[in-house]
């Protein structure tokens, strides 16, 4: 198990440490900042070991840029990376899913 350090200001500003409801895990992509995980969850590697998130909210990277990867440390404001919170538009998978299907 690996621990790494996840201070307060890891965080975007405007999010709240703790602020669940209590059931499972919610993943929140903030505009043009990291993943917020709440919750109930566990931090896997690819290999299946436990990283120790130190707490039950957590950020993680999605701009590429940050020095404690798989954790955000911020850089994403120097970086200026720019993201939306949601799809602009419905995956592929979501449409096929939504298309009535053709029975022979
Ligand atoms: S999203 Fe914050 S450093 Fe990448």
């Amino acid at each position: 198990m690996s621990s790494l350090p996840s201070p307060e200001s890891e965080l975007p500003d405007d999010v709240e440490a703790g602020a669940d409801d209590g059931e499972g895990a919610t993943i929140t992509p903030y505009r043009d900042g990291p993943l917020i995980v709440r919750g109930d969850f566990r931090l896997l590697d690819q290999d299946g070991a436990e990283i120790d998130p130190g707490r039950r909210t957590i950020a993680l990277c999605r701009c590429g840029k940050s020095g404690i990867k798989p954790f955000c440390d911020g850089t994403h404001k120097r970086a200026g990376f720019s993201a939306p919170s949601a799809p602009s538009r419905p995956r592929p998978a979501a449409q096929l899913r939504q298309e009535p299907r053709v029975r022979d």
